[in-house]
């Protein structure tokens, strides 16, 4: 038995040392010293062996697998190496070459727009309530005055889901949600921003556009606040020497109401495609909220009065970033968009 063990030692260190690949080193191991490797195999003679020779037997077991662990851990180890040595002869790594640049994005010009115009009025004590873009007809049209017969309704050509669903065509309906979740007469200072949607589309209009909607309800408010408000917006964005025109107009939910131009920064008033030759660009619509509005949110109008507008985002950042195509805010063109 003894010369077995022997000859085994003998035989697998010869072929360890003759290995050059880690996979086949790894196959001799589980040959000779695995469960059911060669030296098992040798060891499951012993109990043939008198009680005295087993644990001299048993001690040469031990040591030839221990030896031969180490001859294995030795030259795996040089493989290793060799095997690294020879992947960076073979790699050029030119380590003073510039790196990859990871391309940073950054906000879309529109966001930047509501971001300011967001800010603007918080710092005015405005705070921001958000509604769905999927409204009832109620919410949209009814609760604004604008009964299902109204001619009104043409103005806003939208997308219905059912007769009595649509996407909502602008941001008033959060003013009836708004008052409609509060104590009848209860104050109210808020900017309601997010998208809309209509039948549109050209150089000014998009069919999904967004909108900031505005409502201040107190005793006592005026038409002075409105315009005051709307002032000292349209200065805080555009700059103090912006050109403001006041235009009388129609809502069905405000009387009386008015629509607010800013002077076309395109063409500095002289008229061009994007003013449509009048010099100046409608920014928002405005008026003192209608009595018939508070009352079908439970607001009594001799008690409170207030003011509502309806700001155009897109308008506002063809304005401040001189562009003359709204549609380019949604072509995704990075070119366009890396410029903000
Ligand atoms: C309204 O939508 C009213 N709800 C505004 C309002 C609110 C009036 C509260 C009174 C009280 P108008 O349809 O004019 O009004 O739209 C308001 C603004 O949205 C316009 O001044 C314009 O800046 C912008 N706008 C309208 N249609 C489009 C469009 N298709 N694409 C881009 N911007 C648009
Ligand atoms: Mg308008």
């Amino acid at each position: 038995m003894e010369q077995q063990l022997m000859a085994l030692r003998e035989e697998a260190t010869l072929e360890f040392t003759k290995v050059t690949d880690l996979d086949v080193l790894n196959d001799l191991r589980v040959k000779y010293l695995g469960k059911k490797g060669s030296l098992t195999g040798i060891l499951r003679g012993m109990g043939a062996l008198n009680a005295d020779e087993r644990p001299r037997i048993g001690q040469i077991v031990n040591d030839i697998r221990a030896e031969l662990e180490k001859i294995i851990t030795a030259r795996s180890e040089e493989l290793k190496q060799a095997a690294m040595a020879k992947r960076l002869a073979s790699e050029k790594i030119d380590i003073t070459l510039p790196g990859h640049r990871p391309k940073l994005g950054h906000k879309h010009p529109l966001t930047l727009t509501l971001d300011r115009i967001k800010s603007i009025f918080m710092r005015m004590g405005f705070t921001v309530a958000e509604g769905p873009e999927v409204e009832s007809d109620y919410f949209n049209f009814e609760a604004l005055n604008l009964p299902k017969d109204h001619p009104a309704r043409d103005m806003q050509d939208s997308f219905y889901i059912t007769p009595d669903i649509l996407l909502r065509t602008h941001t008033s309906p959060m003013q009836a949600r708004y008052m409609q979740s509060k104590q009848p007469n209860e104050p109210v200072r808020i900017i309601a921003p997010g998208k809309v949607y209509r039948c549109d589309y050209d150089a000014t209009h998009s069919p999904v556009f967004q909108q900031v909607e505005g409502l201040v309800i107190d005793k006592g408010i005026r038409f002075s606040d409105l315009k005051g408000t709307l002032d000292l917006f349209a200065k805080e964005m555009f700059g103090s020497s912006v050109k403001l025109r006041f235009r009388p107009s129609f809502f069905p939910f405000t009387e009386p109401s008015a629509e607010v131009d800013i002077s076309c920064v395109m063409c500095g008033g002289q008229g061009c495609r994007t003013c449509k030759d009048t010099g100046w660009l409608e920014i928002l619509g405005s008026g003192m909220t209608h009595p018939g509005v508070l009352e079908k949110s439970g607001y009594d109008p001799n008690e409170v009065s207030g003011f509502a507008f309806g700001i155009g985002v897109e308008r506002t950042a063809m304005l401040v970033y001189g562009i003359d195509d709204l549609r380019l805010f949604y072509d995704n063109d990075s070119r366009f968009l890396a410029q903000f």
